[in-house]
């Protein structure tokens, strides 16, 4: 048994960043299912979007926030995230930061999709998310240990409390946590999807953990689709970051048309549901989409990690096409929090991807995400350092086994994922949905995670967590009967602003007397 002040799920930029951020004497623990260095936000090629730029105001920010969103945010939370990113990135540059910069020494300012402006600040040219984390990590103070290989598999609530965590070490041995406060920094859900820019661990454990111990899951139909995943050998193999588009790279088929010229003004820099949608239709009649690196100028140097990507994978950049697809990036919903990072249980957290801020709405605008954690991460500790911390923690009542149900069967993962690319993914229907979610079903669906988690092994548990995130986002897919962002419903091709703007769909489980009630609501945005 184990016990901290903070206990903090995961490892990417909030987690360290509120980690560095809070007093000195509060006592944190950062656990990692994996390693340090292994999360989407190592991985990030993308940048962090500051209006910074001399032509720049952070309500241009905030307005191109909302628009890529579909006006599905919060604009409180938008209007505080942007009004905040330019003293972030000036903090970290102070702090030392090596982000890249000009001969003058002034921050190189790209341009990514449905930024009306220059304002994505890069490390590393296309390696930003390493040049940050790397950076994070060596600012981490004595009073953060890090367990690294420690799989969080049940969250500890009493009387809508969180106290703690259930996790198995190295050895599949059980560990007891406990905490005054618990934050949720896991990531989404990227790895539900055949294909995916996501890290092998981004499974949506954080989601499922949340969603069984009862706090509020919001906007889970709200997946973007990253239009441009490197396609070699028949499967995804990395990202080329929208920043190539941005430097003048266009979407071709393999006669060389431009396939974005016709179907939006910002063309191949529209927002990414438009894009990626545009070659979901290619490819669903069987032409390979490329992306044409011509007009970039000194590729290689600009982009090292991309160009490192393609020669490992055949790809020759002399031939100048990269080819690709779309495939999951980001999940827009998550555990229902405030901009401090609470959740609907006291003393529980979440921060970065797994959270659902309000922020991105339906859509998130490119290089929001680095930015967010950035931003959450430093709420949250503003706040804890405000509170104070008792050292006499009560243990929480040991649970005995009430019931020993062994889970009979659980997806096959291939199965699963082809299943969620290809009735959850880029384009929905009602029929596709239903067969999914009675597919689903036949598993156990959201409610396959009661009853005593303690004997399973890790990947039976990973497995399951897949499987209630992925019935989540195939409930509320069902549900939102039109399309904004990133959902997308062939049968209910408009927005409704009439009916769905600004509604949210949401879905929360209590456990009352040994009695579970599953509900699923739809509240407007406050
Ligand atoms: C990219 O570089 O295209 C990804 C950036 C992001 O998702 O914010």
């Amino acid at each position: 048994m184990r016990q901290t002040d903070v206990l903090i799920i995961g490892s990417g930029v909030a987690a360290f960043q509120l980690a560095r951020k809070l007093r000195s004497d509060i006592n944190v623990m950062i656990i990692t299912k994996s390693h340090m260095k292994e999360s989407n936000s190592y991985l990030a090629q993308g940048g962090i979007a500051a209006a910074l730029g001399e032509q720049d105001d952070s309500e241009k920010h905030f307005h191109d926030t909302l628009a890529a969103g579909r006006y599905h945010n919060n604009p409180d939370a938008v209007r505080k995230l942007t009004a905040t990113a330019p003293s972030v990135i000036k903090t970290l540059v102070q702090q030392g930061c090596p982000f890249d910069k000009d001969a003058q020494g002034k921050l190189l300012l790209g341009m990514e999709g449905a930024h009306s402006e220059n304002r994505i600040v890069h490390g590393g040219g296309d390696a930003t998310g390493k040049t940050i984390m790397d950076f994070l990590i060596s600012q981490r103070p004595k009073n953060v240990e890090v367990i690294e290989n420690s799989f969080v598999y049940e969250i500890l609530v009493e009387n809508n409390t969180c106290i703690g965590v259930k996790a198995k070490n190295e050895d599949n041995q059980i560990d007891y946590f406990l905490a005054h406060h618990v934050v949720l920094a896991t990531g989404g859900c990227g790895q539900l999807y055949r294909y995916t820019s996501n890290a092998e661990t981004v499974t949506g454990d954080g989601i499922a953990l949340a969603y069984l111990a009862g706090a509020e899951i919001a906007d889970m139909e709200f997946i973007q689709f990253h239009p441009t995943l490197l396609y070699a050998g028949g499967k995804t193999c990395g990202l080329v970051s929208e920043a190539v588009r941005g430097e003048g790279g266009r979407l071709i088929t393999e006669d060389g048309k431009a396939i974005m010229k016709d179907v939006h003004p910002l063309a191949d820099l529209a927002p990414r549901h438009i894009v990626s949608q545009t070659i979901y239709e290619y490819l669903s009649h069987g032409e390979q989409i490329y992306l044409d690196i011509s007009p970039v100028k000194d590729f290689s140097s600009r982009f090292p990690t991309i160009s490192d990507l393609c020669r490992k994978n055949g790809i020759d950049l002399k031939e100048k096409r990269i080819p690709v697809v779309p495939g999951s990036h980001f999940l827009m919903g998550g555990i229902q929090t405030d901009l401090v990072g609470r959740s609907s249980i006291q003393s529980l957290y979440a921060l970065g991807e797994v959270a659902c801020t309000g922020i991105h709405g339906a859509n998130r605008l490119a290089s929001n995400s680095l930015l967010e954690g950035l931003f959450m991460g430093e709420n949250l500790a503003r706040w804890l350092n405000t509170q104070s911390f008792s050292k006499s923690h009560k243990l929480p009542v040991w649970r005995e086994p009430s019931e020993n149900r062994s889970i009979k069967d659980l997806p096959d993962l291939q199965e699963l994922k082809k299943a969620m690319m290809d009735h959850a993914g880029i384009v929905r229907t009602r029929a596709g949905l239903m067969s999914l979610i009675n597919w689903l079903e036949r598993f156990g669906g959201e409610q396959v995670g009661d009853g005593n988690l303690d004997h399973m092994q890790k990947d039976t548990l990973t497995r399951m967590f897949m499987l209630i995130t992925a019935s989540l986002i195939a409930k509320a897919a069902l549900q939102r009967r039109e399309s904004r962002g990133g959902h997308y419903r062939q049968d209910f091709p408009c927005e409704k602003n009439h009916g769905w703007q600004q509604k949210q769909i949401i879905h929360c489980r209590k456990k009352e007397k040994g009695k579970v009630d599953e509900q699923i609501k739809v509240a407007t945005i406050t």
